[in-house]
Parts: structure tokens; C-alpha cells; sequence
């Protein structure tokens, strides 16, 4: 183990710039036009308008040396790639799943999953859903339930595993409607939740659980190396394990997983579904040979399979995750310490504003989040992503009603920005907080029938 934690107060990108990539200055009068030109939906800005772009975490990180290399030997053969194996062995070797299904990101995993298993009158209980999982399990017909426990929805509550699930609420779940319930779900770290991690006691409680039911449990693993740092770092005796023997045990209690692999596997594309069950692979398989590809490539060129293999050796270093999380922390404090009311503990990948309490002169129904967001663009061109009533409060049977939190998420790329890049962040959201009273609501002009954060048009409110 490291322990240059304990000498220097300073956590140092454990990494060197290698190759660049240009930022371009704009001035607030062109920010904006431009926020007004994309109708204030900031997914419709062009990139090179943003000045730090903390829209998301998913593919936009920065591949490390030895993932370029890996690249170079990619085998874009058809059928049966050395590179699959390669992809395949780094996977098990964290995640050991007997059949290992390439998909070219996360939510073509969940359609597959969730059209085999999914249906009308069908129920997924989860933590949290992820926006897209909720969206692929409604597609089918299914209902998604959000079963987190309490503290879980309360962005202040001081909890050291903010993402666990409700056991009390998952038991009454399974009693009522265990018939309609064809898997569990558990969303590692709980995204939506704010990148809050799940404790292993919890998911040994959740797999007993569905055992007892007789309920698959099926990890949606995106973050899985920050949550196996959060357990390290947290949870009381788990201090001396390895990062992956954490994950392994994680990944031991569940009978598969779905993947996006443009989170902890540092692609910049790529996910997979992974599963222990031959009947459900194969049906699985099929689905993907239908729309993905064949099934040692699933969607990606060989040379992404090599990428990522690569990816998921680096994301288990302690000097990586040390950076990454203090990093993540070392924003919330900052921003906290300006009277900035943020999500805490913070999340692993993703600092979460509570924009609820910052513009509290918003209704929910008049978009905070959104409001926040425009400004933090407007201000500084710093880009971040609405997680309130924008992406939830649409209902399935049409109607609208806020979503629990009403947050604005500064997602973290990994290895992409250094401190003063996050010094200009807090400056900016510092003045924001200035003009917080006089920022405006908004109302929605034109969205499409699901997931409308995307491509909503708004217009702000007097
Ligand atoms: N599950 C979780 C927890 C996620 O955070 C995401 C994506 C997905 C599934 C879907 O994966 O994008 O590869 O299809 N989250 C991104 C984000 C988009 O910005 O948080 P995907």
C-alpha cells in the first residue's frame, strides 16, 4: 500500500499529461446566445462551446498510454477475435460470470436484459434505477421501483452508504408482488442517487433476500471500483481487502450484472451484460445478434475490447481511486465551504448541487435544476446535467409530478481535468450563488414522448 496519503496532505494525479487537447475561451455575451440557440437544453450545445464539460462522466475520460497501445494490437476479425478473449479474461478475472456478452454501451445491455425479462405487468425493484434502465424496463411494459432507504433521499442525511436499499421495503415488495418480479436490481454507485455507494453488508442483506424469494439479483455495476473504494475506505473491517477482492465478493453475490463500460473500464465506448444463467445467455445472445452483432464483438471494433481490457487493470489501483475520490471530495468541500448547498457525503464520479434549496424560489415544476445549469454555463461555460424534475417528473401515464431531489450534477471525466480547472469551477459556482435570487425559472416548450432531457426545448420564465 501507498502511503503518501498519510505524509502529504496533497493527493496528486497520480499520472503526467502525455497529449493534449486544446480549450477554447468564450465570453459571457456568446455563452449567452449560444444557451438561448441550444432552446437552454445544454445536451444541444456544441462541445467546443463548453469551456469544462462536466455534462457526464460516460466516455469522456482520458485513455492512459497503455490503452492506446492496447488499441494498436485490436483483432477486428468477425468471429471468435483474439481480442474478445482478451476482453473477456479481464472481465471474469473482477466479475466472474460465466458468459460474458459485449454490447456497445450500457443501456443496449439493459434493452437486452430487460426485453427477455421485462413485460407488462412485470415489477424490477432497484436502489435506484439509472435513467435508462428505468426507460428500458418501461419500454417492455414493466414497472421500475426505487426502493433506496431513507437517508438515500435526503441530500443532507450523513450516511456513509447513501445508495443501500430499503431491506424492510424490498421484503414487502417481494411478499405483495414477488409473482410479477422476475429480477432485482442493484445500481453500484447509485447514479441517480448521487454517485452514493452501497454498502457489501447491504448487498449480502439484498441477496439473502433473493434467495429466500427465489429472485435473481443482477448489479448494474457502472461505478463499481469508486463503490469498492467507499467500501475500503468506510465500511468497518473492510480496510485491509484489496480493491478486487471487494468487487469480487460484490460481484459473488449477484447472478449478473449489466454494464456500461464508459464509466470504471475507462473506455470511451463499450459495456457488457454478464451472467451466470446458459437459458437467459442464450436468449440474450440472440437479442443481441439481432441488433448489436456477433457475439464476440457486440457493437464494438476489437480494438475497443482491447482498450478496455486494459481500462479495468488501471481502475483497480489505489493510486488511481485515492485521486479520483479525493478529488471528487476536495470540489464538494469547496463548494460546501461557500455556502453552496451540495449532496453529501459527495458521491464518487460527481459533485450534486441542491438546487432545491440554492434557487428555492423555483418551484420544482419551473425546473431549478435546469435554471442552475444555464447559469453555471452562462457564467463560466462550465457544462453540467440536470437530475430533478427535467429527467424524472414525466410520468408513464402522461402526468407530471416533481422527482424526489432536484439536483445539478458536475460529473467528473476521469483523468481529463486538473485542480485549477476545478479551482475555476468553484470560482464560477461561487458567483452563480451571487445571483442565485434573480435567476429565473423555466417552462418547457417542446419534449419528445421519453427521455426528454435530452432534446426538451425550454424557455425561461418572465
Ligand atoms: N447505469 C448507470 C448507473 C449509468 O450511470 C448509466 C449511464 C447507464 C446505466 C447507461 O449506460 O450510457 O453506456 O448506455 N450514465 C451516463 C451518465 C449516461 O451520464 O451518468 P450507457
Amino acid at each position: 500500500m501507498s502511503d503518501n496519503d498519510v505524509e502529504f496532505r496533497t493527493v496528486i494525479e497520480p499520472f503526467r499529461i502525455h497529449s493534449v487537447e486544446p480549450l477554447r475561451m468564450t465570453t459571457a455575451a456568446e455563452r449567452r446566445a449560444k444557451a438561448a440557440d441550444a432552446a437552454y437544453n445544454l445536451f444541444q450545445l456544441h462541445a467546443d462551446d463548453v469551456l469544462i464539460d462536466l455534462l457526464t462522466d460516460s466516455g469522456t475520460g482520458a485513455m492512459s498510454r497503455d490503452q492506446w497501445a492496447a488499441i494498436q494490437r485490436g483483432d477486428e476479425s468477425y468471429a471468435g477475435s483474439p481480442s474478445f478473449f482478451v476482453f473477456r479474461d479481464a472481465v471474469q478475472e473482477l466479475f466472474p460470470y460465466a458468459h460474458v456478452i459485449p454490447t456497445h454501451q450500457g443501456r443496449a445491455a439493459e434493452r437486452i436484459l430487460f426485453q427477455v425479462l421485462g413485460g407488462p405487468g412485470k415489477v424490477v425493484p432497484s436502489n435506484t434505477h439509472f435513467d435508462t434502465t428505468r426507460a428500458n424496463i418501461e419500454f417492455t411494459g414493466a414497472e421500475a421501483v426505487d426502493l433506496v432507504i431513507p437517508e438515500g433521499r435526503d441530500p443532507q442525511a450523513d450516511h456513509p452508504f447513501k445508495g443501500n436499499m430499503d431491506i424492510g421495503r424490498l421484503e414487502a415488495l417481494l411478499a405483495e408482488r414477488g409473482a410479477e418480479t422476475p429480477v432485482v436490481m442493484m445500481t453500484i454507485t447509485n447514479n441517480s442517487g448521487g454517485g452514493q455507494p452501497v454498502s457489501l453488508a447491504n448487498l449480502h442483506a439484498v441477496a439473502d433476500v433473493c434467495r429466500a424469494a427465489g429472485k435473481p439479483l443482477f448489479l448494474d455495476a457502472c461505478r463499481f471500483a469508486e463503490n469498492a473504494w467507499f467500501v475500503k475506505t468506510r465500511e468497518p473491517g473492510r480496510e485491509h481487502d484489496t480493491i478486487p477482492d471487494i468487487i469480487r465478493e460484490m460481484t459473488g453475490l449477484a447472478d449478473g450484472m449489466t454494464m456500461s463500460a464508459k464509466k470504471d473500464p475507462m473506455g470511451n465506448i463499450g459495456g457488457w451484460l454478464a451472467l451466470n444463467d446458459d437459458d437467459l445467455a442464450l436468449q440474450c445472445r440472440n437479442l443481441l445478434i439481432l441488433t448489436e452483432g456477433f457475439p464476440t464483438y457486440g457493437g464494438l471494433a476489437g480494438r475497443d475490447l482491447e482498450a478496455l481490457a486494459q481500462g479495468l487493470k488501471e481502475v483497480v489501483s489505489e493510486d488511481y481511486l485515492r485521486y479520483r475520490i479525493r478529488s471528487t471530495a476536495y470540489l464538494a468541500d469547496a463548494l460546501v465551504g461557500l455556502g453552496i448547498p451540495c449532496l453529501t457525503p459527495a458521491g464518487g464520479h460527481a459533485v450534486y448541487i441542491d438546487a432545491a434549496a440554492l434557487l428555492a424560489h423555483i418551484p420544482a415544476l419551473e425546473y431549478p435544476g435546469q435554471a442552475l445549469a444555464v447559469a453555471l454555463y452562462e457564467t463560466g461555460g462550465i457544462r453540467s446535467c440536470e437530475i430533478g424534475s427535467v429527467m424524472f417528473g414525466r410520468q408513464p401515464d402522461g402526468s407530471e409530478r416533481p422527482a424526489a431531489m432536484e439536483l445539478v450534477r458536475l460529473a467528473i471525466p476521469r483523468r481529463t481535468y486538473t485542480q485549477s480547472h476545478i479551482d475555476y469551477v468553484i470560482e464560477v459556482a461561487e458567483r452563480v450563488k451571487a445571483q442565485a435570487p434573480d435567476l429565473p425559472g423555466y417552462r418547457i416548450v417542446d419534449e419528445p414522448p421519453a427521455l426528454r432531457h435530452f432534446t426538451a426545448a425550454f424557455a425561461p420564465i418572465g
